[in-house]
């Protein structure tokens, strides 16, 4: 398991760009399930979780039609076509290595009329159950069992599915993945589905907008309520992922956290309003260079000398997005002042606190609500990553620390940011990656 070795203190100045979205390319590419045309995807991104996704989609019969790029690269342009259609169990020893497999769920339900889960189980941020997602798939007809831990669904007698009206809602506001399952199953369901408490993230709508080049019917995405007439079959398309908002988040508080000055560019700016709320409050400035298309900006973060402390409160979209706090609670245990972050999404999304106090932070946590005491600095330290944005927290905090820090397990961050060693070197960063045998 490699690590990464990092010496903080140097601010970061300079250029980066982001890339596709790695939960737009998740459920993108479970869509291609939908049809037997080809379908191509670009921009998406070179991950851990592509090439599981990509690994599954293998297994269910739906192959990458091009090569993959040079050094072995999974991400750029993806064409897949689904041909073999009658293997329908995605695994266990997939599923677990990587929960947004249920998003093939929804997809080959309506298409081959049957599919065969494994249950995604818990994970590090707190237990991820799919009850949403089944309460969906039953209301659109699905007969569907839990057998040996896998989630065994059937359409009605007939195969298809039919549409209906389905609160989505759970007691954590609504499911992006959920969403994804029962409006990808609908564009093949007999007659309209409305789904109301609907997620409405950006990657649902660019998930809508695939669906919809596809040949379905898809009206409302981004609102929570999404209506959905079902179509008979649905054709092949070519489309590009959105850029990741949660890097962009995270190159933003990279930039403040160093007292850097970062040009962000193919910057998703209008989906990080309440993110860029948050960083003003804090003292963190965000100029748009260039904003003739708001998903692919290009803006400049520079902060100020001594950051102030703001409250956090995570929510389902527009409100202020879970996989950022982590990030931001590394960036506020700097600021001149007490903050407060409370988790209302995961409320045990907090493995980040520990870690953060081996380098000096300050944090009280109460239930789902963190202090975060700003203290003059941090300290280098060995840490340990536990998830993806967590471990993305610690990098940050490593960067502004006074001497070395060393993150361990860092192929939780390479599941979601593509090679951020090579990537924040230029700009200034003292980062390289220590394999494990070292
Ligand atoms: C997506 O996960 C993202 N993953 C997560 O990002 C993100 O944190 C999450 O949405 C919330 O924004 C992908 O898109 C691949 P949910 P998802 O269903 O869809 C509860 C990252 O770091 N819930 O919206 O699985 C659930 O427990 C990852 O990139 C139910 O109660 O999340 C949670 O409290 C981590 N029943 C809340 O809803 C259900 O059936 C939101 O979960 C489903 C969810």
């Amino acid at each position: 398991m490699d690590s990464f070795v990092i010496e903080g203190g140097k601010r970061l100045e300079g250029s980066i760009r982001v890339h596709g979205s790695k939960n737009a390319a998740l459920p993108l590419m479970a869509a291609a399930l939908l049809s037997d045309q080809p379908v191509t995807l670009r921009d998406v991104p070179d991950l851990a979780d592509i090439r599981n996704m990509l690994k599954l989609l293998a297994e269910l019969g739906c192959e990458r039609q091009n090569e993959p790029g040079p050094n072995g690269s999974v991400g750029g342009t993806v064409v897949l076509r689904s041909e073999d259609e009658s293997r329908i169990h995605a695994r266990y020893d997939i599923v677990r290595t990587m929960r947004a497999s249920i998003c093939a769920l929804g997809p080959m339900l309506a298409r081959r009329g049957r599919a065969r889960v494994s249950m995604p189980g818990g994970c590090a941020i707190g237990d991820r159950p799919v009850d949403l997602h089944l309460r969906g798939l039953r209301a659109l007809g699905a007969q569907i069992t839990l057998e040996g831990g896998d989630i065994v669904a059937s359409a009605p007698a007939g195969g298809r599915l039919r549409g209906d009206t389905i609160f989505l809602g759970g007691p954590f506001g609504s499911t992006v993945l959920g969403t994804a399952n029962v409006m990808s199953a609908a564009t093949l369901a007999e007659g309209t589905t409305i789904i109301e408490s609907a997620a409405c993230e950006p990657e649902v709508v660019d998930l809508a907008n695939f669906l919809n080049r596809m040949g379905a019917k898809i009206t409302g995405a981004g609102s929570p309520r999404i209506t959905i007439r079902g179509v008979d079959r649905l054709g092949g398309a070519d489309h590009a992922v959105i850029p990741d908002r949660i890097e962009a988040g995270t190159f933003m508080c990279a930039a403040a956290i160093t007292n850097g000055s970062l040009t962000i560019e193919n910057c998703p700016v209008d989906a990080l309003l309440a993110v860029v709320d948050r960083l003003e409050h804090a003292g963190v400035h965000l100029e748009t260079m260039d904003g003739s298309d708001p998903f692919h900006a290009t803006c400049r973060v520079t902060a100020d000398r001594v950051l102030k402390p703001i409250e956090i409160t995570t929510q389902p979209h527009p409100g202020f997005p879970t996989d950022l706090q982590a990030q931001f609670m590394a960036l506020l245990c700097l600021a001149d002042g007490n903050s407060i972050i409370t988790e209302r999404i995961f409320p045990e999304r907090f493995l980040h606190v520990a870690e953060l106090g081996r380098m000096g932070a300050h944090l009280f946590r109460a239930g789902p609500t963190v202090v975060v005491s700003g203290v003059k600095r941090l300290t280098g330290a060995p840490v340990m990553a536990s998830d993806l944005r967590a471990s993305a927290g610690l990098v940050l905090a490593g960067l502004a620390a006074e001497g070395t820090t060393v993150v361990n397990r860092v192929y939780h961050l390479d599941r979601g940011y593509e090679r951020l060693e090579e990537r924040l070197a230029p700009l200034g960063a003292r980062i390289k990656r220590v394999p494990e045998s070292a």
